[in-house]
């Protein structure tokens, strides 16, 4: 295989996040992938310049080479802020209530995905593999081959992918997945996504879908698949066996005084169910008196994309939502919510996962969610805690011996915390071992193994990772 270029709207620096362990799985995978096959990670700085120039910023750390580009305020607003998480994100996580159409958005998306193509392209060789992330950058790919790029070029959308009659909503849908299928290969976390990528190509755009989930548009065969995503199951491992682990594990549970566990671990975003998660537990407390003060539920929310007004508002909703559960609950020397609006290294987040006896990974819609993943991972096995799974989150096709609920039943998610909380050790114990499975079988390397044999494979799809199958012709449901 020739050369890696990675191409992501955030860059992720191997020596800036170095020995802290702040580094994602997914990062340190791509960076293991980049040193192996040689190449450069593509991206934005994160900052801002006052006029675009187009100045790479090369860095070669700890055996990776990064090159970042600097954006003006009106590209960050328009493209990351606006398009990408205005108009995509929530779109594609089913929130058309929270999606905003303006013209402006979609020009500043256009304009930077130019960008993107501009200061990329000198880059690129002719026997490099080009791997495009996400929603940020769907039409980037379009623009390449505009400028005569002829490389294998792959996809991995992270996201869900909506449902059709949602995304017809978005002005212009149809130019934005035609620009996607001048991709080689385009991946997707689950078949659920992929299923409503296919049903979209053949009922909106009329096109043909073999069976092999091929497509053919425009002289050109495109590969779609679901390569779902892991954890790098070693490093975590370590993590879990580190120092800072067992002291961050220690901390929490001395702090606790003998009471149970719940922990939350997400991103501060709507699409994570923060708030009816606060609500299910107050009405688990509400409907078994006897357990309050026994029980206590730790959500760390790091805040995340804070200059858009529904994050803002989110936010401020689950500060007033805390606030009045725990005003509700609490007692001199008790208080039932620890809401915590920071992040933590990695493996003090593995000993936090250790202690806590559940896991609530309870999102309204979620592409894959690594945090089930990391918590099932950190688990002791002879006295496993027990995971609380969205049947939203692209995870609960896999994650079937966790306990399944929907979200925005408040009623069966609280009961379902006591349940877990008075789950038998064997019983534990039986559904710890068969998650602990699927989470070392389909770990990030696995996923990573696969998506690059298949975008470097001219002739074919390589074989799948077998997937709960459903038809791929019919529409899911919109739930
Ligand atoms: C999701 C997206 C990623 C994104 C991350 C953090 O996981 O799929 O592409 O990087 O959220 O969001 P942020 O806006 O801070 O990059």
């Amino acid at each position: 295989m020739g050369r890696l270029i990675v191409i992501s709207n955030r860059v992720s620096v191997p020596s800036a996040a170095g020995a802290a362990g702040a580094q994602g799985g997914l990062a340190v995978a791509l960076n293991s992938a980049l040193r192996t096959h040689g190449g450069i990670w593509f991206g934005w700085s994160g900052q801002e310049t006052a006029e675009f120039t187009g100045h790479l910023d090369m860095q070669r750390n700890d055996g990776v080479t990064t090159a970042t580009i600097d954006l003006e305020p009106q590209d960050i607003d328009e493209y990351y802020n606006g398009y990408a998480n205005r108009t995509l994100w929530p779109l594609f996580h089913y929130r058309i209530d929270l999606t905003e159409y303006d013209r402006n958005f979609g020009e500043g998306y256009e304009r930077v995905n130019e960008r993107f193509a501009d200061s990329v392209f000198p880059l690129i060789e002719p026997d490099d593999i080009v791997w495009i992330h996400d929603y940020h950058l769907l039409p980037l790919a379009s623009i390449l081959r505009g400028k005569g790029v002829q490389n294998r070029i792959g996809l991995f959308v992270h996201t869900p992918w909506p449902p059709t009659r949602l995304l017809a909503s978005l002005p212009f849908h149809d130019r934005l997945v035609a620009s996607m299928l001048q991709h080689d290969v385009i991946g997707f976390q689950t078949t659920e996504w992929l299923e409503s990528f296919l049903h979209y190509v053949q009922k909106e755009m009329g096109l043909k879908v073999g069976l092999d989930n091929t497509i053919e548009y425009e002289g050109r065969r495109i590969v779609a698949r679901a390569f779902p995503i892991g954890i790098d199951y070693p490093e975590f491992s370590e993590a879990v066996a580190s120092p800072a682990a067992a002291e961050a594990h220690d901390r929490l549970k001395a702090s606790v005084r003998g009471r149970k566990i719940l922990i939350g671990v997400d991103r501060l975003d709507y699409s994570k169910g923060l708030g009816e998660r606060f609500e299910s537990f107050a009405r688990f407390l509400s409907d078994h008196p006897e357990r309050t003060g026994n029980v206590v539920l730790l959500q760390i929310a790091p805040p995340s994309r804070g200059d858009v007004a529904s994050y803002q508002q989110i936010r401020e909703d689950l500060e007033r939502k805390t606030g009045h559960i725990n005003g509700a609950h609490a007692d001199v020397d008790f208080v039932p919510i620890r809401y915590v609006n920071r992040g933590y290294p990695r493996n003090q987040l593995a000993g936090f996962y250790r202690a806590a006896d559940v896991a609530l990974v309870t999102p309204l819609r979620d592409g894959m969610n690594l945090v089930a993943k990391e918590y099932i991972a950190a688990q002791d096995p002879e006295d496993p805690g027990v995971l609380v799974l969205s049947q939203f989150a692209g995870a609960a096709l896999r994650l079937k011996d966790a306990l399944l609920v929907n979200p925005h039943s408040v009623e069966q998610v609280a009961e379902t915390i006591q349940r877990a909380l008075d789950m038998p050790l064997d019983e534990r114990r039986r559904r710890h071992a068969k998650l602990l499975a699927a989470v070392r079988d389909e770990d990030v390397s696995h996923w990573l193994d696969q998506f690059l044999r298949t975008l470097e494979d001219e002739d074919g799809p390589v074989e799948a990772a077998p997937e709960p199958a459903t038809q791929p012709t019919t529409e899911p449901a919109c739930s």
